[in-house]
C-alpha cells in the first residue's frame, strides 16, 4: 500500500477592514514610513476595533472561507486546531470556541502556543493524525488579535505586528503529494528576550502587573533578529541539502513575515531568489500564527500540483522550523486576486 501524506487541500483567509498605516502609527510614536520600510518593510497593517471580537471571530471567517472554497461541510471535520498567542481566554480552548461556532461538532481539537512557530507546529501535529489514517479532514487555523498585546506607545514593537486569520484543510494523499518531511526545533533559553510577562500563573494580572505594562509584547530586537536568521535559514539549508532542493527544483520559500530583512537575509542564505519567496509583510505586518496561511492563501492563485514548497518559521521561545511539502491542486481557479500595491 502506497504511503499515506498529509496534503493541504485548500486555504482561507480573513484580515479586519480597518487598516493601520505607517501615517497613523508616525502620530502615535515617534517614528517615519521610512523608517519603517526600510527597518521592518511593513506599509500597513490590519486591525480588529471592534472591542467584542476576538481572535475566535476572525478564525471563524477564515475557516468558513476554507469550507466554501473546498465545499467542506462542517460535520465532516474530524479535528480542528488553533494556532497563536492570543486566545479568546485561558481556557476553555480556542479550537473549542471556533468549533462551536462554525458547527464542528464531530471533531476533537485543542491549542497550540508556539510563538511565532505556531502554525508550522500545529500543521506538523495535525498532519501525523493525518498519516496515521485515523483522521481524514483537518482543519488547522492560525489566528492572532495582535493589537490586544501590543503597546501603541512603544515604537520599537507597534509597527510590527497586525491582526489576522489564515486556515488550511489536511487530508490524506496517496499521490506523493503532501508534507514530505519537517525539522521542529525549540531552545527555552531564548524565552528572556520575547515574551508576554504577566496573565498567568507567574504574574496573574493584578493593579501592578497594568501599571508596569506586562500584559504587553516584550521584545529585544537584535538578539531575536540575528537568532531568526541564524535558526531559520540553518534549517531551511539543512532541509535543502537532504531532500536535493535548489533554487531551480524548489517552486516557494515561505517564510514566516517578522521582518523583510530577515527574509531577504534567510533568501541569500539559501542561495534562493527573493522572487520565489512569498512576501505579504508590507501588506499585513508580522500577524504571528496566521502569517504562513495567509501567504499560501495570497500566493494560492500561482501554486500547482507536484510544486515543491519550503515553509520556515521562528519565534518566542524560541521555537523554530521548516516543512517541506509538495503541493496538491490547481490553485488557478480558486486563488483570488491581489491589489496592485
Ligand atoms: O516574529 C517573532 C520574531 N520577531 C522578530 O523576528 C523581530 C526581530 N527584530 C527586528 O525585526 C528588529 O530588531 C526591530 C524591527 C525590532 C528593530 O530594528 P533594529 O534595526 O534591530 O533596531 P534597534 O532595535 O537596533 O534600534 C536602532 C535604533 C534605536 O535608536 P538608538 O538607540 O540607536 O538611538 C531605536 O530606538 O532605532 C530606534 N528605533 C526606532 N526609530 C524610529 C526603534 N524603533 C524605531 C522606530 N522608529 N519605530
Amino acid at each position: 500500500m502506497s504511503q499515506i501524506r498529509a496534503a493541504i487541500t485548500g486555504v482561507g483567509g480573513y484580515l479586519p477592514e480597518y487598516i493601520l498605516t505607517n501615517e497613523e502609527i508616525s502620530k502615535m510614536v515617534d517614528t517615519t514610513d521610512e523608517w519603517i520600510m526600510s527597518h521592518i518593510g511593513v506599509k500597513e497593517r490590519h486591525i480588529l476595533k471592534d472591542p467584542e471580537k476576538a481572535t475566535s471571530d476572525m478564525a471563524v471567517e477564515a475557516v468558513k472561507n476554507l469550507f466554501a472554497k473546498t465545499n467542506t461541510r462542517p460535520d465532516e471535520v474530524d479535528m480542528l486546531l488553533w494556532c497563536g498567542v492570543t486566545p479568546d481566554m485561558a481556557f476553555p480552548s480556542t479550537a473549542n470556541i471556533i468549533s462551536d461556532k462554525v458547527g464542528v461538532t464531530n471533531a476533537f481539537g485543542y491549542d497550540i502556543n508556539a510563538g511565532c512557530s505556531s502554525f508550522l507546529y500545529a500543521l506538523v501535529t495535525a498532519s501525523k493524525f493525518v498519516e496515521s489514517g485515523s483522521h481524514k479532514k483537518v482543519v488547522v487555523v492560525g489566528a492572532d488579535k495582535m493589537s490586544t498585546i501590543v503597546d501603541y506607545t512603544d515604537r520599537s514593537t507597534c509597527p510590527i505586528f497586525g491582526d489576522g486569520a489564515g486556515a488550511v484543510l489536511l487530508e490524506p494523499s496517496t499521490n506523493q503529494t503532501g508534507i514530505i518531511d519537517s525539522m521542529m526545533k525549540v531552545d527555552g533559553a531564548g524565552r528572556k528576550h520575547l515574551f508576554q510577562a504577566a496573565g498567568g500563573s507567574l504574574l496573574p494580572p493584578s493593579f501592578n502587573t497594568i501599571l508596569k505594562k506586562q500584559h504587553y509584547i516584550y521584545q529585544e530586537g537584535q538578539p531575536v533578529f540575528k537568532a531568526a536568521v541564524s535558526k531559520m535559514s540553518d534549517t531551511t539549508v539543512a532541509m535543502m541539502q537532504k531532500h536535493n532542493l535548489t533554487a531551480e527544483n524548489l517552486a516557494w520559500f515561505v517564510p514566516h513575515q517578522a521582518n523583510m530583512r530577515i527574509i531577504e537575509a534567510c533568501a541569500r542564505r539559501m542561495n534562493f531568489p527573493v522572487e520565489k519567496t512569498m512576501v505579504n509583510i508590507r501588506r499585513y505586518g508580522n500577524t504571528t500564527a496566521a502569517t504562513l496561511p495567509l501567504c499560501l492563501w495570497d500566493y494560492e492563485k500561482q501554486l500547482r500540483p507536484g510544486d515543491n514548497l519550503l515553509l520556515a518559521t521562528f519565534g518566542a521561545g524560541f521555537t523554530w522550523g521548516a516543512v517541506y511539502l509538495q503541493w496538491a491542486y490547481n490553485g488557478e481557479k480558486i486563488g483570488h486576486d491581489l491589489p496592485n500595491t
